[in-house]
């Protein structure tokens, strides 16, 4: 099963980019910029990396994302994921980045945009995986210092596929952006938010409705309310699902109690995502062979989990069904193998 999980082609949608931040490349970095770290060394920064809810993990990550100062630093973190995706068989990758992470610090919107997408074109140059940048808004920070950031995207505009919302949820619910998810909506942006990781199920429906949203990041408070699932089902809504990510952040105790096997059974287009590989003890592949070990799924749901990740993803008619094909084509070759 692992090496099924291994060579199968699939696409991520659902990574931090700054929370693909090896300790190795934080600690290269800070040497470079001059920066000093508050940890001695490589092993006693992965010790920290404990948590018992979501907010000890923003703190720390927030922490580790200083070091990222110049075009070089965001393109050296960017393709160094691209470098593991390609290993993983990751041929399509729909990438978040936190521009007030970076702005507040001094450093340029270009400056880290440039960086980044540099690096995806080298990875469809070099690999031939094609990929999306989504512009995520902090939402423990004001409305108005999103707006003010959305602002400086528009020049940029043709960068980004879509806008995001992550950072602490609880405290800071969906209604506190609904006039720049209006404003992004009508400059063309697609929609995503992270609503029901921590937050309780009245986020996603607010999410849904408020925000007009495309896809949902997490979701998994979503199995709390039966009516709430089955208009999942009904709108066809992609949800990116991350495991580790859950595990690690205590959303769940134990990956036997992970919903994705209950939602796939429901006819829900759920996928399967690192969300911060760096921190949480896995890139894709680990989060599916985890995964798959605690619920028992077996290939076809690996098959419906790669497929929801081609079709729930922005990519273009054309390129989806070129990925689905190579699905197929996998899928039929291995099982004559
Ligand atoms: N930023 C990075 N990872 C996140 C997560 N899992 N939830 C909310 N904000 C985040
Ligand atoms: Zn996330």
């Amino acid at each position: 099963m692992e090496e099924f999980i291994k060579q199968m082609p699939k696409a991520e949608l659902h990574l931090h980019i700054e929370g693909s931040l090896e300790p190795e490349l934080m600690f290269e970095l800070a040497e470079r910029n001059g920066i000093q770290l508050p940890y001695s060394s490589v092993e006693e920064l992965r010790k920290a990396y404990h948590f018992s809810n979501l907010q000890d993990f923003l703190d720390i990550y927030y922490e580790g994302t200083k070091v990222l100062i110049t075009e070089q630093d965001f393109y050296d973190l960017s393709f160094a994921y691209f470098t593991k995706a390609h290993e993983q068989n990751i041929i399509h990758a729909e990438i978040f980045f936190d521009p007030q992470s970076h702005t507040a610090r001094g450093v340029e919107l270009s400056t880290v945009v440039n960086g980044i997408t540099k690096a995806m074109e080298q990875a469809q140059i070099q690999f031939g995986i094609t990929s999306h940048l989504i512009f995520s808004l902090l939402r423990h920070l004001s409305e108005e210092d999103a707006f003010l950031h959305l602002e400086q995207a528009i020049p940029l505009q043709h960068h980004f596929i879509g806008i995001g919302l992550d950072s602490s949820e609880i405290g800071n619910p969906p209604e506190k952006f609904q006039q720049l998810y209006q404003m992004a909506g009508e400059l063309g942006f697609k929609r995503v938010a992270h609503a029901g990781e921590e937050g309780p199920p009245q986020y996603i429906w607010d999410s849904l409705s408020l925000l007009q949203i495309d896809r949902i990041d997490h979701g998994n408070r979503a199995m709390e309310h039966e009516n709430l699932l089955n208009e999942l089902v009904l709108l066809g809504m992609g949800l990116t699902l991350c495991p580790l990510s859950n595990l690690k952040l205590k959303v769940v105790k134990d990956l036997r109690d992970h919903p994705v096997k209950k939602m796939l059974n429901l006819g829900i287009k759920a996928t399967i995502n690192s969300d911060d590989p760096a921190y949480f003890g896995g890139y894709l592949n680990e989060n599916l062979i985890e995964v798959s070990k605690a619920l028992h799924l077996d290939k076809a749901d690996l098959y419906q989990l790669a497929f929801n990740s081609f079709e729930v993803s922005f990519a273009d008619d054309m390129r989806k069904r070129e990925m689905l094909v190579k699905l197929d084509q996998f899928y039929s070759n291995f099982n004559n193998e």
